[in-house]
This record gives structure tokens, C-alpha cells and sequence, in this order.
């Protein structure tokens, strides 16, 4: 341990509005009040956010509501902004664990963020293709007349500045000589979703054009769907942290910062603790995507994916020891959206979306990002120094 950065005082400053010690009523007041909401989205919070006959038109067969805990955790600057992030979640520690980690962010400047254009993949599967690289020439040579009729099958998503952007066409061949299969020809089509997360537009767009590519390449459509690996739609987040802010109980600061960069090392170079680094990442983003009405399995699936993409698992986050601070920094495919599905039919989605201030689907992808690089600190600072257990049986004890 180094005496030095013990000596610090640390610079982190106090939460702007404390919830800690308040019942859930007044917490919930005083969110709802600094988030401007009616009375009545206050209300449908209180209830769980859902009734029973929005619920029956959102699923089939439905018998009731399944509710969770929805917290709210505090102190997250994310580009320049605070924001209180909405979390549905059962797992104890981890709401807590991200006002800590953001206070501690918020010492380093707060979360610098950056989400790429929302572009989305759809799939269109040709096989029995009898001449790829013909095939190959033909679609490519129809490029624009078939991003033209992916355009007219949304004139709703044209018309809000989305569309067809690009097309690409990938040979898969065999795998080995036990492949059951010949090679085959995938064409994806690159469409920008503007608010939407997309899924719906992107396979109304493969399943429109796939005649016309069976056409083209004389083979025949299987699958037309959307991939969940998003890589074209990525978020960034970085952030730093000043060693004295990370200093913990008897743990200096810069003991801890060390810790981290050789936990994240130890992800970087093994798949099976890169998995569970990358729970921690989700532990935030699924909670928060959760609460605002995201289809959470999508991100999860194209994070896990994009986190393999070199064709090794690995960590989503790197973290790193530079000059008296720690720097982190996390990459993934953020397909989530602020119109249609559960946005429309939840009214405690509307309320939490209210509270996170969210602005617009990009906006919704960075603060993802600065969750998911915030709730990984916490629990890389929480290891590495007094380990997991003692704060989440502390809040067992509590619940007991
Ligand atoms: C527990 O829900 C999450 C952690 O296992 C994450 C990690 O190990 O980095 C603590």
C-alpha cells in the first residue's frame, strides 16, 4: 500500500440530493418532482408502472405483473450533463455501487460518451446459389435500385431522415467436411433507424427485398432477419479517476487503481473472467435498459457477440493506470430506441425515461455506456479491495 495517496483528502463531491434514509414515497417524491412528472406518472410508478390491460395487449396469455425493485441511482455526469439513472433490478449493491463508481467518475470530470450513427444489419440468407461470385456481381451491380425498395417499404423512416444507407454481400462457406451445407450467400442490408431500436424496420426491409435477391442470384432466401451484433451501431465511454478518489476503508487509492488495471488485464487475457467482468457492465445497462423499456436481450446478445469479435472472448472495458489517475474506457454495440414496443405501452417506461432525461436514442446509448463503464468500476474497486461480500451481505442482513 502507498502512505501517499491515503494522505489525500478525496475530492469527491457530496451527491447533489441524497435518497439514502428516505422512505420510497419521499424518494419517489423527490425524483418525480426534479423530473417534472405528472401526478399520475408518479402515480403509475408507485404501481409498478403497468395495469393489467395494457399488459394484455402487450403479450399473449397473460395471467398478471411481474414486478422488480426500480431504483434510482444518483451523481452520473455523462458529457457534462447529472443525471439519475432509473434501474429495475432484484440484485442487491448494485444501484449503490453505481452512484459511488459515478461520484468517483464525477471526480475525474464525469463520463465522456460518443454514440455512432444508428445503423442496424438485417440478413437476407441465399443458398443454393449455383454461381457465387456471378451472384455476388449482380446484387452489388443492383445496389441502389435494392436500397430503393428497402426505402419504400418504411416511408415513415425515410420521411424522419432514416433509410437504406449500404449493402454488402459475405460468402459463408464450409465450415469443415462435416458442414452439411455448400456455401452460401448472406446479403446484409445497412439501414439508418434514426429513434428507433429497429428490429421491425430491418426485417420488414429483408423480407421486402429477399424476392428480388432470389432473382438475382438464382438461389434461394432463408433466413431475413435483423443480427444482433450491431457493430455499426457502437456506443463509447470514458472516463477517469483521480487515485485519491478510489482510496476505500484501509486501501489507498492508487493500491486500488493498480488492482483494477491488473483485474482488467486478467479479463483481457482469459475468456472466463472476461465473462464475468462483462456481468458486472450489464448488471447497469440491464437494469437501466430494463427500467426504460429497451429490448435488453438484443444489447446483451451483440455485447457478448462484439465481445468475441476477435474471435476470442474478451472484456468490453480496459482499464488503466495513467500518470496519478485511472482510465477506463468501454466499446459495444448499443441498439436501443425511444419509439415504439414497451416506450409506447408502459406508462412507468414514460416515467423513467422522464427521470433519466433521456433526449433521444443516442443520448439513451451514451449513458448506457457511462452505466455499464460506472457499474464495472464499482465492482472492479469493490474486489480488489474489501471483495464483494462484505457490502452485499450487509444489504442481505437488511433484507432478512
Ligand atoms: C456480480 O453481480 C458482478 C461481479 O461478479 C462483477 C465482476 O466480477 O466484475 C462482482
Amino acid at each position: 500500500m502507498t502512505g501517499d495517496s491515503r494522505r489525500t483528502a478525496p475530492p469527491v463531491p457530496p451527491p447533489a440530493v441524497g435518497l439514502r434514509g428516505l422512505p420510497p414515497a419521499e424518494r419517489r417524491r423527490l425524483v418525480a418532482a426534479g423530473a417534472g412528472l405528472t401526478a399520475e406518472e408518479s402515480a403509475a410508478l408507485a404501481a409498478g408502472g403497468l395495469d393489467i390491460d395494457a399488459a394484455d395487449r402487450m403479450l399473449e396469455n397473460v395471467i398478471g405483473l411481474h414486478a422488480l425493485p426500480l431504483g434510482v441511482a444518483l451523481n452520473l455526469v455523462v458529457n457534462g450533463r447529472e443525471r439519475r439513472v432509473p434501474m429495475a433490478l432484484e440484485e442487491p449493491s448494485v444501484v449503490a455501487g453505481l452512484s459511488n463508481a459515478a461520484r468517483m467518475l464525477g471526480a475525474g470530470g464525469g463520463v465522456d460518451a460518443t454514440a455512432s450513427a444508428p445503423l442496424m444489419i438485417s440478413q437476407v440468407q441465399l443458398v443454393d446459389v449455383p454461381d457465387l461470385d456471378a451472384a455476388t456481381r449482380h446484387v452489388l451491380d443492383a445496389r441502389a435500385t435494392i436500397l430503393a425498395a428497402c426505402d419504400a417499404a418504411d416511408p415513415a423512416l425515410v420521411a424522419a431522415g432514416g433509410g437504406a444507407r449500404d449493402l454488402q454481400v459475405r460468402r459463408l462457406d464450409p465450415a469443415g467436411p462435416r458442414d452439411p451445407l455448400g456455401p452460401m450467400l448472406v446479403v446484409h442490408l445497412v439501414v439508418d433507424v434514426r429513434e428507433a431500436m429497429g428490429a421491425n424496420a430491418v426485417n420488414t426491409m429483408a423480407e421486402r427485398v429477399a424476392p428480388e435477391l432470389e432473382r438475382l442470384t438464382g438461389g434461394r432466401a432463408g433466413l431475413r432477419i435483423l443480427t444482433n451484433l450491431a457493430d455499426r451501431r457502437t456506443v463509447s465511454a470514458r472516463g477517469r479517476v483521480p487515485f485519491e478518489a478510489l482510496a476505500r476503508g484501509g486501501f489507498a487509492g492508487e493500491d486500488v487503481a493498480r488492482g483494477i488495471e491488473a483485474a482488467s488485464v486478467f479479463a483481457e487475457r482469459d475468456p472466463y473472467r472476461a465473462a464475468t467482468h462483462n456481468k458486472g457492465i450489464f448488471n447497469g445497462i440491464d437494469a437501466l435498459l430494463l427500467a426504460t423499456g429497451q429490448d435488453w436481450r438484443a444489447v446483451e446478445a451483440g455485447g457478448h457477440a462484439f465481445a468475441a469479435r476477435s474471435g476470442r472472448y474478451g472484456p468490453l472495458s480496459v482499464w488503466r493506470v495513467r500518470g496519478d489517475t485511472l482510465e477506463g474506457e468501454l466499446t459495444m454495440p448499443m441498439a436501443v430506441g425511444l419509439i415504439g414496443g414497451a416506450v409506447r405501452a408502459h406508462a412507468g417506461v414514460r416515467a423513467a425515461l422522464k427521470i433519466l432525461g433521456a433526449t433521444g436514442a443516442a443520448d439513451l446509448a451514451e449513458v448506457a455506456a457511462a452505466v455499464g463503464l460506472a457499474q464495472n468500476l464499482a465492482a472492479l474497486r469493490a474486489l480488489v479491495s474489501e471483495g464483494i461480500q462484505a457490502g452485499h451481505m450487509k444489504l442481505h442482513r437488511r433484507k432478512v
